[in-house]
């Protein structure tokens, strides 16, 4: 990887380290396991070894006495906890499945929890609990026998308005040239590095919960219904987040039970799940299918587009990615025509996976361009620029737009005009050289959110807001963004942050955690400068702040503020208080509002052995103000890897027979390495957008990961002729 750090831009923050690096690197940090709690009780969960039926009988005569075990949790004591509606959205119940049965809804199910003095004792009793149980026969994913298909826009509020426009049969029926191609992409996993912890702690009617969190208001509010208690008894902390990429976005069955039964004992309790009930007991991306139509004129302008998506689903829960929402919106392709179907199968219930919507339904889409400028016999980046707009098929407008010239930089700087078109063509020695590109997009999001400031006349200022730091460098850009409107040092900045107790953020999901936090904080600011007669603060500027202080008479302020996007109803902040966030941007205002990039790659294919590497990947993106660069870079090359481990690596496989997954651990579940990357580069592209929110901020947290899959497949075509339309793409499917 290349290592020096860009040089500032226009409308990018300086590239200041994190705020929060010594705490990493010195193993300060303190992730919500971490958190000392005094004499706490292990708990260890006991899961189902079925997909589908019921529990007969549960034998706990020998786990109970097993030295140290205090409790064990089963469906005969936990019936005080009461359901809670899936919720869809951020910050709801990750899955309607929260009972410990007798029902089996999916393999891996919470079926008990043991509590004892030691993890080993808890560990111990749980592996001799006794099942018996009475099987059906499951049902997996695509193509078992028994799942249900289900229309999304009847199932799900997300699906209920995919677009349309015109007729795109008609359109693509009497086209030049027409595309009809289907794609697969496979379940994966999230598998942060951090398992999925909770530790609970009662002080007489107050419950604290250390759990990792993309939203403590979510949590705090759904584990006090759950509980049936009042919110106000309950608070989460989460200040640092090992990795969660939307797996700790949601309430999953586990917290309530550890709350119950610290509730029971009388004893803080903490539960660490292993990596393998990671699979089960949180959310996952499902595998899903795609059939894509394009209809085009021998001039490369598109005229029609179908896309129809099918996703698996749990048994009862409507889960929909629906990401037609956005790949048709990605060019002005005259008429359009989308349709999502649900499959329901005997698994737990899917959920957000980094960049949701966009990374299966554009990599599909984005192959199908590359498919399409062959038959063309036009250049890919040409095919896009035919089609690039500022407005959509439904005669949308886009706030801001920049595709094309990601798309100029990232060419010149990958050296795109040396490619020649035909498959095959650029080989060295025994390997195949393939370049390809696509593009990546995401919706630019932003949420009503409400922060504190105090500011001393020493120049020492202290943010307060409950966003998240999921590793993001969330910390880092709000202490810049305070220190930009109040005129002071990064260094004067102390931020707290994932504590329910602080004024409310959003989910961090859907990438809008600086937009939304930062949009916050610029109003809080703007309330302190008022107080003091400060000047909007230029950098540089010389403002005495001592005297001012003593001017307004006063020793410290300290204010809140709450930040409304544009077009939102003035009860997102009570709704976000009770942990419903309200997420607007993307397709759904007045305006198209996304960021945009493009992504190039090289891959070298064995012309023997087929193996396959990715010596090259480099990208260009443009997402309104960059507020540091530093952080940016490193989500968007994470994004990148990521989308290389889509491409070529990553895929949960399913034991058909018994809904099971069969690598749930990290020594099969395979992600890139670092010898399986090698030159990345990204490149931030200059675009200001003060339409999408008042810091001009678009996301960049799952930028990206959208796109690579595809550009990695059009390199594989470009390299060997072989088009793979199911990811991932490993060598054996080249050995044709
Ligand atoms: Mo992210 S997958 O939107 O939590």
């Amino acid at each position: 990887m290349s290592a020096a750090a860009p040089a500032p831009k226009a409308n990018m923050g300086e590239p200041v380290p994190r705020y929060d690096a010594r705490l990493k690197v010195t193993g300060m940090a303190r992730y919500p396991s971490d958190v000392p709690v005094s004499n706490p009780a292990y708990a260890f969960l006991v899961t189902s070894a079925i997909a589908k039926g019921r529990i007969r009988r549960m034998d706990l005569s020998d786990a109970q006495a097993v030295p140290g075990v205090l409790t064990i949790l089963t469906q005969d004591n936990t019936a005080e906890l009461k359901p809670l509606a899936f919720g869809g959205g951020g910050g709801g119940a990750a899955t309607s499945i929260q009972g410990l049965g007798p029902e089996i809804s999916h393999d891996g199910q919470i079926v008990a929890v043991v509590v004892a003095d030691t993890f080993e004792a808890a560990r111990e009793a749980a592996y001799t609990i006794d099942i018996a149980y009475e099987p059906q026969e499951p049902s997996a994913t695509f193509a078992s026998a028994g799942v249900t298909e289900e229309d999304a826009s009847k199932a799900s509020e997300r699906a209920k308005h995919l677009p349309q426009a015109g007729d795109a049969d008609a359109a693509i029926a009497a086209a030049e040239v027409v595309l009809d191609a289907e794609y697969g992409t496979p379940t994966q996993h999230h598998n942060p590095i951090e398992l999925f912890t909770t530790t609970c702690v009662w002080d007489d009617d107050r419950l604290t919960v250390y759990e990792p969190s993309q939203f403590v208001y979510g949590q705090k509010n759904n584990v006090a219904k759950k509980l049936g208690i009042g919110p106000d008894k309950v608070r989460v902390i989460s200040q640092f987040v090992g990795g969660a990429f939307g797996s700790k976005a949601q309430l999953t069955p586990r917290t309530a039970l550890i709350a119950l039964v610290a509730k029971r004992l009388n004893r803080p309790v903490k539960l660490v799940a292993t990596r393998d009930q990671g699979f089960t007991i949180a959310t996952y991306r499902a595998e899903t299918h795609h059939r894509i139509r394009l209809g085009a004129g021998r001039d490369g302008k598109i005229v029609g587009f179908s896309h129809e998506g099918w996703e698996v689903t749990s048994r009862p829960d409507p889960y929909a990615v629906a990401g037609v929402e956005d790949s048709a919106r990605l060019y002005d392709f005259g008429t359009v025509t989308t349709h999502v179907t649900l499959l329901h199968a005997d698994r737990n219930t899917p959920g957000f996976m980094r960049s949701p919507p966009v990374v299966p339904y554009i990599y599909a889409l984005e192959s199908a361009m590359d498919e399409l400028a062959v038959k063309l016999d036009m250049d890919p980046v040409e095919l896009r620029r035919r089609n690039d707009s500022m407005k959509d098929a439904t005669g949308k407008e886009w706030s801001s737009r920049s595709l094309m010239r990601c798309y100029d930089q990232a060419a010149a700087a990958f050296g795109w005009s040396r490619r020649t078109p035909q498959p095959g063509s650029m080989r060295e020695d025994d390997w195949l050289i393939g370049w390809g590109c696509a593009t990546a997009v995401y919706p630019s999001h932003v949420g009503a959110a409400a922060a504190r400031v105090r500011l001393l006349p020493s120049g020492q200022a202290r943010v307060q807001i409950a966003a998240h730091d999921l590793g993001t460098g969330a910390y880092t850009v709000i202490a810049q963004m305070a220190a930009r409107e109040l005129g002071l040092p990064f260094e004067a900045v102390e931020v707290e942050l994932g504590d329910s107790d602080l004024p409310p953020a959003p989910v961090a999901g859907g990438s809008n955690t600086t937009a939304s936090a930062c949009s916050a904080v610029m109003k809080v600011c703007a309330a302190i400068r008022a107080k003091l007669d400060m000047p909007a603060p230029v950098t540089g500027q010389n403002f005495d702040l001592k005297a001012a202080f003593e001017h307004a008479n006063l020793g410290s302020i300290e204010e809140y503020a709450e930040f409304l996007p544009e077009g939102t109803k003035p009860e997102a902040i009570s709704n976000l208080y009770a942990g419903k966030p309200t997420l607007g941007g993307g397709s759904h205002g007045k305006k198209l509002m996304y960021a945009l990039g493009a992504e190039f790659v090289e891959v070298r294919v064995h012309a023997r052995t087929r193996e396959i590497r990715v010596p090259r990947i480099l990208g260009a993106f443009a997402a309104g103000h960059i507020m540091n660069p530093r952080t940016a870079r490193s989500q968007l090359m994470g994004g990148m890897i990521w989308g290389i481990s889509s491409a070529l690596h990553e895929a949960t496989d399913i034991d058909r027979r018994n809904a099971r997954y069969v690598n749930d651990n990290l020594a099969d579940y395979l992600v890139p390495v670092n010898a399986d990357v090698q030159e990345l580069e990204v490149i931030l592209v200059s675009e200001e957008d003060r339409e999408v929110n008042p810091a001009g901020i678009k996301g960049i947290g799952e930028l990206g990961n959208v796109g690579t899959a595809a550009a990695v497949a059009n390199a594989v075509y470009h390299a060997t002729g072989i088009r793979i339309r199911e990811l991932p793409i490993r060598l054996e499917k080249l050995l044709v």
